[in-house]
């Protein structure tokens, strides 16, 4: 798979555990603008990138520029037919290139060659962007959460 960015041509591949500290450097600058529109620091920004890298879920999006994003998968468990998208991440600077687009539909590639349904993936009410973001690519709204540390909008994508 390989796209243009800032006329580099961006290709994916699997990251590997010598990506922790350019993934936790990823996961700053591009969830850095939700600190202080949510109570909490964003989820992604507590993770071990270390781990991240290293677990066989995690790929990147390179160029010759360098590590230009990522994204992480969690695979279903008791019988959910649907992937987990986690922790879709894109440098600011390189954001609004198909970067994203390019991620997300490898995961959807993913849930298919695995027989599964779909993907589904949740994010916080308050991260509007995200929403938008993925009902443009056709992820549909299944319901919201609410508990004492968030409210979570959970969205869904038939793949079939
Ligand atoms: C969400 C994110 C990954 C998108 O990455 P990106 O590389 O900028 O996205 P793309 O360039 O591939 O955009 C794909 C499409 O979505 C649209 N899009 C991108 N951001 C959007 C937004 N905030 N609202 C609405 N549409 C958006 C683009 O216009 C494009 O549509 P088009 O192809 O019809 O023009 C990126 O903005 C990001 O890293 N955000 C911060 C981290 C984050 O919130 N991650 C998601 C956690 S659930």
């Amino acid at each position: 798979m390989a796209t243009a960015a800032h006329g580099a041509t961006v290709g994916i591949r699997p990251a590997a555990a010598a990506d922790g500290e350019v993934l936790a450097e990823i996961a700053r600058e591009a969830y850095g603008k939700y600190l202080g529109l949510v109570d909490e620091p964003p989820a992604p920004l507590l993770l071990d990138y270390r781990e991240v890298a290293a677990s066989g879920r995690c790929h990147v999006a390179v160029s010759d520029d360098g590590t230009l994003g990522m994204v992480t998968v969690e695979t279903p468990e008791g019988g959910d037919p649907y992937l987990v998208l986690r922790n879709l991440a894109v440098r600011p600077s390189c954001q609004g290139r198909g970067i994203g687009r390019k991620l997300v539909a490898l995961v959807e590639e993913m849930a298919r060659s695995a027989g599964l349904r779909g993907v589904r993936l949740w994010t916080r009410v308050e991260m509007v962007d995200n929403i938008a973001f993925y009902q443009g690519l056709r992820y549909e709204v299944t319901h919201t959460e609410r508990n004492e540390h968030s409210h979570r909008v959970f969205l869904r994508k038939e793949i079939a």
